[in-house]
């Protein structure tokens, strides 16, 4: 039986975001959001760490070449969101709130169609700040 290795690759965007619901009164927003929902936008420097499960290649070595993944995250999620304005950039955004947690499930979905999901493992922790962070999937 081969042996299973978590491998993990860093990565980091600055982006631009709002969080508000057009749906809703100003009133509810900034009761709701706070700061978050300031109407000039505010910016975090995201911290994306992408952890994939898998068997350690006897021939190679590697779970996933690291190179590989480095440039699918570039393609798949700096190149999309760094240096972007979430809300009005990103059609991903358009009728989704960018919260932290909304934008770990897009990531992932962006980078599960390049990796093959039967070989590997994936998940990722998705840091909005040093102290506010998720992860997706939940074990
Ligand atoms: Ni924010």
């Amino acid at each position: 039986m081969l042996e299973k290795v978590a491998v993990f690759r860093r990565a980091t965007f600055n982006a631009a975001h709002r969080l508000y619901r057009k749906d809703w009164s100003d009133e509810k927003n900034n009761s709701v959001f706070g700061l978050c929902n300031n109407h000039n936008f505010h910016g975090h420097n995201y911290v994306l760490v992408v952890k994939l499960i898998g068997e350690v290649d006897p021939e190679t070595g590697y779970v996933i070449d690291l190179k590989d993944l480095k440039e699918i995250i570039k393609d798949e999620v700096e190149e999309r969101f760094d240096h972007r304005n979430l809300n009005l950039d990103c059609p991903e955004f358009e009728h989704l709130n960018p919260t932290v947690e909304n934008i770990a499930i897009v990531i992932y979905r962006h980078l599960s169609k390049r990796l093959d999901l039967n070989k590997y493992e994936l998940s990722l922790r998705l840091y909005e700040t040093d102290n506010n962070f998720v992860e997706y999937p939940v074990e």
